[in-house]
């Protein structure tokens, strides 16, 4: 195939694209092919994806098992909607009640994480017949009008006319602390803020990410979402968890929240749930399902392509333990990191759960190390490897790679990050 190559492409996109969409490098390369935890360019380079398409996925680039039935899908009934009977949308909601936690139990399928956190608020508000969220600050649910509110990333919020229905609470951010307290000292004063939030009892629902990718791979300490829990009973408000990025297998777990014990009332999903194919959900109890019966449709939501995807996705993420893999994989990946950290002073703080691994950069004094990390990405890109950036201040190196990545693969990450930072 011939190529266009990188500069034909950014020429069209300067060209034919809405500028807010931002692309990684200074020197970026035309990504061709991929192939489970690799990339490959146009001139043949391999680049180890450390990233996962954003925690996208989790089964490895082109997992041939899965392509395999998204193909015979594909050539058999592609689309029809849900005025009509098929069978994986079904089969798909059935699988979901088995996998989640405690008696969630009812899917509703759409195309993008935005939407299911659209929906999971909008049911949220049906079944309590109120209107108001709280979220948490450097939390992320979308790009929609409402999800965007219910964002906390000054970066990600752009609407010029932010809703007023929506008050954000501080962030379970024990390494830069919001009352400059220490846990477990603090007695989790960043949950019991919540309390204070909602005692009028006018909010709907509380909606969270277990662990905040976009905010950093913030991740609360023991006891945080058990507290959170007991605060919105006395107070009948919902707990939306958004496990976007968190779920299928991405922590240790097959979604995040379990690492807590907890079972929320709404859930919301996409990224993983179909490995690469776009495809969302929220999934909710029957009492609070059945406040929602008035039609509601996506179009595209759970079409055949798309919920056999999503099935044979879970399928392999079962087979092949990949969950138990991050567990592990992710035990030895932080380690090594934590291990680094005793050299390099710029490695502020290793944190996450399973292949969610975020190291926050961080010059003398705390400060963010912001105008460093962009040339440690270029530098890990020329050499073949691919990771993220994330943080309100875009200071925390972040991996979330295909969860099927192997301990040469660390290593070798390891070998290639100790020398950049040796030099920066
Ligand atoms: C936690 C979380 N929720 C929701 C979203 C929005 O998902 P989408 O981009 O599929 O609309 C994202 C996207 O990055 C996310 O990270």
């Amino acid at each position: 195939m011939n190529y266009i190559g990188p500069e034909a492409i950014l020429k069209k996109k300067q060209e034919y694209l809405i500028p807010c969409l931002y692309h990684f490098y200074k020197n970026p390369m035309q990504i061709v092919r991929g192939e489970m935890q690799y990339f490959y360019d146009h001139n043949g380079k391999k680049y180890l994806d450390l990233y996962g398409g954003v925690s996208v996925m989790n089964a490895g680039h082109c997992n041939p098992e899965i392509v395999e039935k998204i193909c015979a899908q594909t050539n058999t009934l592609q689309h029809t909607t849900t005025i009509y009977l098929t069978q994986p949308i079904a089969d798909l909601a059935e699988k979901l009640s088995e996998i989640t936690p405690g008696n969630l139990k009812r899917s509703f399928f759409c195309a993008s994480g935005s939407e299911a956190n659209e929906g999971a608020a909008l049911l949220a508000q049906l079944f309590t017949k109120k209107n108001k969220f709280v979220s948490v600050e450097q939390g992320l649910h979308g790009r929609t009008k409402l999800t965007m509110n219910l964002t906390g990333i000054p970066m990600w919020r752009t609407d010029p006319y932010p809703s007023a229905n929506i008050t954000h609470i501080p962030a379970a951010y024990c390494y830069r602390c919001a009352y400059n307290l220490t846990y477990p000292d603090c007695d989790l004063k960043c949950a019991r803020h919540l309390e204070d939030v909602i005692k009028n009892g006018d909010f709907a629902a509380l909606i969270i990410e277990p662990i905040q990718g976009n905010g950093g791979i913030i991740t609360p300490p023991p006891g945080y979402f058990q507290l959170i829990r007991e605060i919105l009973n006395t107070y009948n408000t919902l707990l939306i968890t958004d496990e976007v990025q968190t779920g299928f297998g991405r922590t240790g777990k097959t979604f995040a929240i379990e690492h807590w014990d907890v079972v929320p009332d709404i859930m919301s999903m996409a990224k993983a749930l179909a490995n690469g194919t776009p495809m969302g959900a929220f999934i909710t109890n029957d009492t609070i399902a059945a406040a929602y019966t008035m039609p509601g449709a996506s179009t595209t939501g759970g079409n055949p392509v798309s919920a056999t995807a999503a099935l044979a996705t879970i399928d392999v993420i079962e087979k092949y333990r990949l969950a138990e893999n991050a567990r592990e994989l992710g035990d030895y990946f932080k380690n090594k990191l934590l291990e680094l950290r005793q050299k390099h002073h710029i490695m502020g703080d290793v944190r996450g759960k399973g292949l969610m691994l975020g190291v926050e950069l961080v010059n003398e004094g705390k400060t963010p190390a912001s105008e460093k990390i962009d040339s440690i990405l270029e530098q890990l890109k020329d050499q073949g490897i691919l990771a993220g950036k994330t943080g309100i201040s875009r200071n925390v190196l972040t991996f979330q790679p295909p969860l099927v990545i192997t301990r040469n693969d660390i290593d070798y990450l390891y070998g290639v990050l100790e020398r950049i930072l040796s030099k920066t």
